[in-house]
């Protein structure tokens, strides 16, 4: 019998984890050991069975709650070809944020009309191509947008459905650089001041602008469900005013993203099941209360569809005791792959891919190999006696790592392997030399 994965670390682990026969962790059926071997490292492993049972979690504990819902995935968290395809099988939607996106979204052949498109500050051109390209709907941020997308849509001869996104000036008590609730913030028009209400008549003026319903978004990473309830609260009040002063049809309704993703052992966040009755409960709640029309509900999750299925694996290289200080350990990768312990003081599991089972012998610090001291993936990680060449592997990667991924010092982004029944493929190369320098032009 081969031995059993720590029950504490499984949640944060790819579901098909497990030991194989070798002793080595494999996901997928596929010995990451192997994989390391097969495609070097800094390597990303995703694990389709995951990323397939996430898709259907969130599906079905929304729709058996409320079924007029789509889950549409915040791209921004990773996105790729392969995975808007899988995406696309599993009757998941996207919300896109840039050109780049949608460009990725239309090649891998996404039905556009499940698209959503988001950000503060939408260029021109965006708009044009998004349009163009037949995006579901825009989520309108300001003003600007309302006379830009006025205007690209009734060039391209058609009638844009919106979404008006409000600030509800709730705090959803996380990471600071990730709250987006709150008044003070570059997102959204706030109820305050009277600035979404003059968006909804903006749109209204638009005649090739259609606003079928009213987004917010307070954040990511949250790990309380009172947030949501504070904030759907707030813009469904907004939407009944809207409807009895300006004739508003509330057809659809997102309260945003945000829901948590487990990273460390100790801190599980609400189950998807948590979210989606607490998110449901609101909208009912509020639709009875302000006299609204159920309308369609739209939530947004990016790094709890696809953070746990994904899985970083490192080799490990240099080695440095500072008695009585601190034990470093080297690893091939590090902030040009994964930015978020040095950008938001993330914290991450870390085990040993070759003896996921071994006792854990030492407290060391996993560092990457970058020219920054702030460079690290793991501090003070419980491991056993880490030897040189071993490949490490970091849980919970599938979300904001490759997507936030750079050449710095002029490292090469590293490949992605999907895994799915003893069966690896790679959706994305290894990074070459010459890719960093394929743009110059002198
Ligand atoms: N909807 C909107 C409008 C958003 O702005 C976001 C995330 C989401 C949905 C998805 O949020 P999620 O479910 O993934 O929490 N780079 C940061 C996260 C930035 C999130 C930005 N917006 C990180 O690594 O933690």
């Amino acid at each position: 019998m081969s031995p059993e994965i720590d029950p504490g670390l499984r949640p944060v682990l790819p579901l098909t984890s497990r030991i194989n026969e070798a002793g080595h962790l494999a996901v997928g059926g596929c010995d990451l050991v192997d994989l390391a071997r097969e495609f070097g490292t800094p390597l990303y492993v995703f694990d389709e069975a995951d990323l397939r049972a996430r898709a259907r979690e969130l599906l079905s504990e929304f729709r058996s709650r409320w079924p007029e819902t789509s889950v549409i995935y915040a791209a921004k968290a990773y996105i790729g070809r392969a995975l808007a395809r899988l995406l696309a099988e599993e009757d998941i939607g996207l919300d896109v944020v840039s050109g780049g996106e949608v460009a990725i979204a239309a090649a891998a052949g996404f039905p556009l009309e499940r698209a959503y498109f988001h950000g503060n500050n939408k260029l021109p051109a965006e708009l044009r191509e998004a349009v163009n390209a037949g995006i579901g709907r825009v989520v309108v941020d300001n003003l600007t947008d309302v006379r830009v997308l006025g205007e690209v849509a009734a060039a391209a001869g058609r009638t844009q459905p919106v979404l008006l996104r409000v600030t509800p000036d709730v705090d959803a008590h996380t990471h600071a650089k990730i709250t987006t609730g709150v008044l003070d913030s570059k997102f959204g028009l706030p109820v305050a001041f009277g600035l979404a209400e003059e968006a909804v008549l903006a749109i209204q003026r638009t005649a090739s602008l259609d606003l079928v319903g009213i987004h917010c978004h307070i954040g990511s990473q949250i790990f309380e469900v009172e947030p949501y309830y504070a904030a759907i609260e707030v813009a469904l009040e907004f939407a009944a005013d809207m409807m009895r002063k300006h004739g508003l049809d509330l057809r659809e309704f997102s309260p945003g993203g945000g829901l948590g993703l487990q990273y460390l052992r100790e801190e599980p966040p609400p189950p998807v099941s948590v979210y989606a009755e607490a998110i449901t409960s609101a909208v009912r709640d509020g639709c009875r209360r302000f006299g609204l029309p159920r309308p369609r509900l739209v939530v947004e999750p990016g790094r709890v569809l696809v953070g746990r299925a994904g899985m970083a694996l490192y080799t490990v290289g240099s080695r440095k005791e500072l008695p009585e200080v601190r034990t470093y350990v080297a690893v091939d990768g590090g902030m040009a792959d994964n930015i978020r312990p040095a950008m938001y003081g993330s914290r991450y599991e870390a085990l040993s891919a070759e003896r996921p089972d071994a006792p854990q012998e030492e407290t060391v610090t996993i560092v990457g190999k970058y020219c920054e001291s702030g460079d690290y993936l793991v501090k003070d990680a419980r491991l056993p006696r880490l030897r040189e060449g071993e490949v490490l592997a970091v849980p919970a990667s599938g979300a904001y790592c490759l997507a936030m991924a750079s050449n710095y010092n002029a490292s090469l982004r590293p490949p992605i392997v999907f895994v799915a029944d003893g069966k690896a493929r790679l959706v994305r190369r290894r990074e070459k030399y010459a890719d960093l320098m394929a743009t110059e032009v002198e």
